[in-house]
């Protein structure tokens, strides 16, 4: 952990143990937007650990279903959406890439990596973007602010990228509604959407996640991530995940629901949502690093951003961690 812990990724209880002077075994976590009901993981066969991953085991067609994209689109399953991430500003040439600002930082970080020029874009200069960049990145639901763009807005966006050689880059990694992903239209050009099972299955260690969009370009970042990207046991993982249908329609119900809790909590104490998303409920306030030191001194980890101040709040689990995180925010009123 950097000396500034505040704007860190989430997720880092070691670090925050060390910083703060408690044990990792302490900590609530609240840091991340990772579902804490996980889909429950069996135990696998053990062939599964001995041998390599085949790519022809069917779960490519199983995660097109579950995204509700065409047959037609491609498909390539990746050790977790960062993978598509740092890789595909490797696949153009440099050119303009607008992202969302505020948003998930590691966008920017890769595209200016790879030597492109990034714009910070926010929801509204949408319209105005798609006609000068070559790629543009949406986040849906964005992380941290939760913000939306309508469907009509990013396919007319993909339309002017596209007669252009440009793509738009939908990373759902936080949607979970079949009604309301970009998936059923890849397979059109210049059209990327991400999809994680890191979030919603809260299965972010197992390093699961699928890029669909043109076939070509599945391909070439397939031959850039090499051979056996995504290991065996994360393959059998996530189809049986994928393929658990009745988990998924429960999952959503329980998280909307564990969602309007956490805003209702967060609210009775004077931290109103400017945005969610069903994992977690992003709160503006200037007193953020203020906020996020009380609770880290108490071991509750949550995410703090600078610019602007804000605070990220993750769902918590069980119901002990509900309770420490309603005891936590009340214990000091005079703060917020
Ligand atoms: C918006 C967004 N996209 C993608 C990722 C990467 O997730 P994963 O690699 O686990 O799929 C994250 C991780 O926090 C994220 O916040």
């Amino acid at each position: 952990m950097s000396a500034d812990w505040f704007a860190e990724h989430g997720g880092g209880v070691r670090a925050a143990a060390d910083r703060w002077g408690r044990p990792p075994e302490d900590w609530l976590d609240l840091s991340t937007g990772i579902n804490p009901h996980g889909w429950p993981v069996p135990a696998l066969a053990p062939d599964v650990w001995r041998r390599l991953p085949e790519p022809d085991d069917g779960l490519e067609d199983l995660a097109r279903a579950w995204a509700g994209a065409p047959a037609t689109a491609g498909c390539l399953m990746l050790p977790g959406t960062q993978a598509a991430i740092q890789s595909l500003p490797g696949l153009r040439a440099p050119g303009t890439v607008a992202v969302p600002y505020p948003g998930y930082g590691e966008h920017a970080r890769r595209w200016r990596d790879a030597g492109h020029t990034v714009v910070a874009m926010s929801a509204h200069r949408l319209p105005a973007l798609a006609e000068q960049v070559d790629a543009l990145v949406w986040v849906q639901p964005n992380n941290p602010t939760g913000e939306w763009l309508p469907r009509a807005a990013l396919l007319d966006a993909r339309q002017r990228l596209a007669a252009r050689g440009g793509w738009l880059i939908v990373d759902e990694a936080f949607l979970d509604d079949p009604d309301l992903s970009l998936a059923p239209y890849c397979g059109e050009p210049g059209l990327l959407v991400l999809r994680s099972l890191g979030k919603t299955f809260g299965l972010a260690g197992v390093r699961a996640g699928a890029l669909l969009g043109p076939p070509a370009l599945c391909l070439a970042l397939s031959e850039k991530l090499g051979p056996w990207a995504m290991s065996g046991p994360a393959r059998a993982v996530a189809a049986l995940a994928l393929a658990d249908q009745a988990w998924q329609r429960g999952n959503r119900r329980r998280l909307a629901i564990s969602r309007e809790r956490l805003q209702a909590l967060l609210e009775r104490h004077r931290l109103p949502a400017a945005g969610h998303t069903d994992l977690f409920v992003y709160c503006r306030t200037p007193r953020a690093r203020r906020i996020a030191d009380h609770l880290a001194r108490q071991a509750i980890l949550v995410r703090g951003f600078d610019d602007p101040p804000a605070l990220r709040f993750g769902l918590p689990g069980e119901e002990s961690e509900w309770r420490r995180l309603e005891r936590a925010l009340a214990d000091s009123p005079s703060l917020y």
